[in-house]
């Protein structure tokens, strides 16, 4: 029933750090009622919201439904015993409202995601195909870097069983793959990019990363050596993961949590088998950081 990620949501304390850092990161930002907004270019598709707070913490996750499904999902959640709530602050009110078993606010909205900005074919000569004839290639790659839209987010929790069982039975996400049972979980929307939404386990519910598509490789390396060259020097990558085999690099941001860039995520079909894996999360590049699965936010009530 859930057809994808729409947004995420932050509390943070400096709106003003987030806003330098979201425009650093590639995307493009606005204010509305207090909020932070920032989307991709040419997607008209809201992609972060940040509201001020004391400390840096999960907001809120935004879904879109596929088409139709608002009230059968509305059944499922009344025969449930799952309430539905009133938006929380600093959220806009569309769609129905509910409380994921962590406690996270979850808004589902009955509306199609926006499609993202058409980007080039990229080319390669690499293995047996011969796609680049006549053309060089390092005067073209720069030329779109930016992120195409938000493909997914992994979340901290406390409960992985009882999450998984919350999003996919109710919610009609589909696991891809898991490492090491429990401890990492990759869910999936339908045919499409490997995951859109996961958890990872911890002591207590928080936000872990999220991650947006960008054209190649290439922009994903330019992307983080900007990110170096304006002072946000912490970060995982360049490398490429086992789990979803897409290029990577994070960049740690001013809370901790982290925001990746990704190009060449495997596709999942309607034949996808899940797996339970016993992987390092990369298949090359420098390890993690030891900060990588710290989960700084505070305990909720
Ligand atoms: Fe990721």
């Amino acid at each position: 029933m859930i057809s994808g990620l729409h947004h995420y949501a932050l509390e943070v304390p400096d709106l003003g750090v987030a806003d330098d850092f979201l425009r650093d990161f590639g995307l493009e930002t606005s204010e509305k009622d207090g909020a932070l907004l920032a989307q991709c270019a040419g997607r008209s598709q809201e992609q972060v919201r940040m509201v001020e707070g004391a400390t840096k913490r999960l907001h809120h996750m935004s879904f879109t439904l596929r088409p139709g499904a608002l009230d059968t999902v509305h059944e499922v959640l009344e025969r449930s015993g799952v309430p539905l709530i009133e938006p929380p602050d600093g959220a806009d009110e569309a769609g129905l409202w509910l409380r994921d078993p962590d406690g996270t606010a979850v808004q589902l909205l009955d509306t199609e995601p926006a499609p993202a900005r058409a980007v080039g074919e990229i080319l390669v000569n690499s293995g047996a195909s011969r796609q680049r004839i006549g053309s060089a290639m390092w005067k073209q790659v720069t030329d779109d870097v930016h992120p195409s839209r938000l493909g997914h987010s992994l979340l901290f929790t406390p409960q992985p069983a009882a999450m998984t069982a919350f999003y996919t039975d109710l919610l009609g996400l589909q696991v891809s793959d898991r490492i090491h049972g429990d401890f990492v979980i990759f869910l999936n929307a339908g045919p499409g990019d490997h995951h859109v939404f996961g958890f990872i386990s911890s002591t207590h519910p928080g936000f872990h990363h999220s991650s947006f598509e960008v054209p190649s490789i290439d922009a994903i390396a330019l992307s983080a050596d900007r990110m170096r060259a304006r002072g946000h020097d912490a970060g995982w990558g360049l490398g490429r993961h086992t789990i979803g085999s897409n290029f990577f690099h994070y960049t740690r941001d001013p809370w901790g949590s982290w925001i990746e860039w990704y190009s060449d995520i495997d596709q999942v079909d309607e034949c996808w088998v899940a797996g339970d894996w016993d992987v390092p999360p990369h298949l090359w590049g420098a390890p993690p950081p030891e900060t990588f699965l710290s989960n700084l936010e505070p305990r909720r009530d």
